[in-house]
């Protein structure tokens, strides 16, 4: 899960994902393509809207997206267009690029819609955790159980 600071949508994407899938089998984790926040908590704000609904990610710390991100994860998913083409522009092959989505396909196929950036936006944290929600549950079914 990846997005620019790491501290808003992509932590509470992980925490989403996390909380569908068998973690003996499936390993899920987040990044930013910036490393303004490296080492921070995520945002207070991801961190109260993922625990009104049991997800908790006050565990997550901050950290870049590396090119070696390319080799741990079968796939990546981008919250919006900049994500998209900030990761893109790191891949070193075809097979790398193949592994980048925007996240919200997922859930709205071949759409291209993005994950709002809810940092200036207090009301945005809920809305954000909906859309992650759903576009989860249909990776979750592809994931081995
Ligand atoms: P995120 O939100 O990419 O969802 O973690 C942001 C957090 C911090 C900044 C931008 C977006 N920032 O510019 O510091």
């Amino acid at each position: 899960m990846v997005c620019l600071g790491n501290i808003c949508r992509s932590p509470l994407a992980e925490g989403i994902l996390q909380s569908k899938v068998n973690p003996a089998l499936v390993k899920v984790d987040s990044a930013g393509t910036s490393g303004y926040h490296h080492g921070e908590l995520p945002d207070s704000r991801s961190i109260a809207t993922g625990l009104s609904h049991n997800i908790d990610i006050r565990q997550q710390r901050s950290r870049k997206f590396s090119i070696r991100d390319f080799d741990t994860f079968d796939k990546i998913f981008v919250m919006d267009k900049s994500n998209y083409n900030n990761v893109i522009a790191l891949a070193r092959n075809d097979q790398d690029k193949n592994k980048v989505m925007l996240i919200l396909n997922q859930s709205h196929p071949n759409k291209n819609l993005e994950v709002p950036d809810p940092y200036y936006d207090d009301n945005g944290f809920e809305a954000v955790y909906q859309m992650l929600d759903q576009a989860c549950n249909q990776i979750a079914k592809t994931l081995p159980k």
